[in-house]
């Protein structure tokens, strides 16, 4: 049995809608909402997001970056025995998004399932799959994060509705006889649920609540930095390393500042760290992969460097995964 899990194929795909935040202040300013391109850089970094159309799902995103995936690790889709998809969007409330999408790639019959971690969701399913692959249970993985957030959230708040964006990124993960997956961390603290959550819920054919993403910025932006260094270490910790060998630090793209603040907790130069976030917004647990992708495509990330992917979200969850790609 091979012991080791490594990622040998990367793909994302963004949809086609882009909006630049002029684009988006514009809109808003329709609804009375005021809002800037300087607000929202000085803030966030964020300077445009794509937003997926009506009628496509997450499974739809997901799908497009598990095609490109496959085709970049020369796999085929029957090839494939585990799918995991991350999700906070999915496309019905069940079956799970990973069972829709895998009937739309052909790769029927293998173990197919979603992954609830929120921002987190992609270093939750990277670790599962790791796991699943190193007990034997998988040999070819699908592990994807996809979303489509521009539908949970409120359009009214301008705290949030500018943050985020849709778009899905995706790895094939392989038993392998050298390492690639060195290390990974988990946690969650259910305490924090309040600061960043979409309370609304389907009852008796209704939704109950508020079914529109809230969140405190300031308590999630406090908390988000001090559990991220702190997976970061442990992380490193367990595969013998520090923060000096890392190649690449590839964080959940949430917030320019955010990352800054891990960087510098770690001592490493911002020229070090793949950042997005300019581009897509918060595509929550699409946008490891996607960073990871735009790395690996534009050539700056290179097979054999060392990678540290580290996620945060709703839950409160956290968690990071050190790899040699
Ligand atoms: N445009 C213009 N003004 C705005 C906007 C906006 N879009 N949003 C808020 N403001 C105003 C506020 O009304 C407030 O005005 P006031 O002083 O007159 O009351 C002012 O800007 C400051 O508001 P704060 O909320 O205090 O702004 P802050 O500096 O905290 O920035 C932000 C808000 C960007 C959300 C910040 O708290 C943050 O980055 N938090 C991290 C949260 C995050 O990134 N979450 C992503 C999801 S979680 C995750 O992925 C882990």
């Amino acid at each position: 049995m091979k012991l080791f899990s490594r990622i040998t194929g990367t793909g994302s795909y963004l949809p086609p809608r882009r909006l630049s935040n002029a684009d988006l202040a514009a809109e808003l300013a329709t609804q009375g909402i005021e809002t800037s391109d300087d607000w929202i850089v000085e803030r966030t970094g964020i300077r445009a997001r794509h937003f997926a159309a009506p009628e496509v799902c997450s499974s739809d995103l997901g799908l497009e970056a598990a095609r490109l995936a496959l085709q970049a690790a020369g796999v085929q889709a029957q090839e494939i025995d585990l799918i995991i998809v991350a999700t906070s969007t999915p496309d019905m409330v069940f079956p799970s998004t990973a069972c829709i999408l895998q009937d739309k790639l052909g790769a029927n019959g293998c173990p197919a399932f979603d992954v609830q971690a929120v921002c987190s969701g992609f270093i939750y399913a990277l670790s599962i799959a790791d796991a699943m692959i190193k007990t034997g249970a998988a040999s070819k993985a699908l592990v994807i994060g996809a979303e489509v957030f521009s539908r949970i959230l409120n359009f009214k708040d301008r705290t949030t509705c500018v943050l985020f964006g849709d778009g899905a990124g995706a790895v094939v993960l392989e038993a392998s006889d050298t390492p690639g997956i060195l290390a990974s961390d988990l946690h969650a603290d259910g305490k924090h649920v309040g600061i960043l959550c979409v309370p609304g819920h389907v009852s008796g054919g209704n939704v109950l609540g508020q079914p529109l993403l809230q969140m405190d910025g300031q308590a999630v932006f406090k908390l988000a930095v001090g559990v991220l260094d702190a997976a970061a270490r442990a992380t490193l910790a367990k595969a013998g390393k520090t923060a000096a060998d890392i190649d690449w630090l590839i964080p959940h793209q949430a917030n320019l500042r955010i990352m800054q603040s891990s960087a510098r907790k770690l001592k490493l130069p911002m020229d070090k760290v793949i950042v997005t976030v300019d581009q897509h917004g918060n595509t929550s647990a699409a946008s490891i992969p996607l960073a990871l992708d735009a790395g690996v495509r534009s050539g700056k990330v290179k097979p054999g460097e060392l990678l540290l992917l580290e996620g945060v979200g709703g839950g409160f969850t956290w968690g990071a995964v050190l790899l040699n790609l």
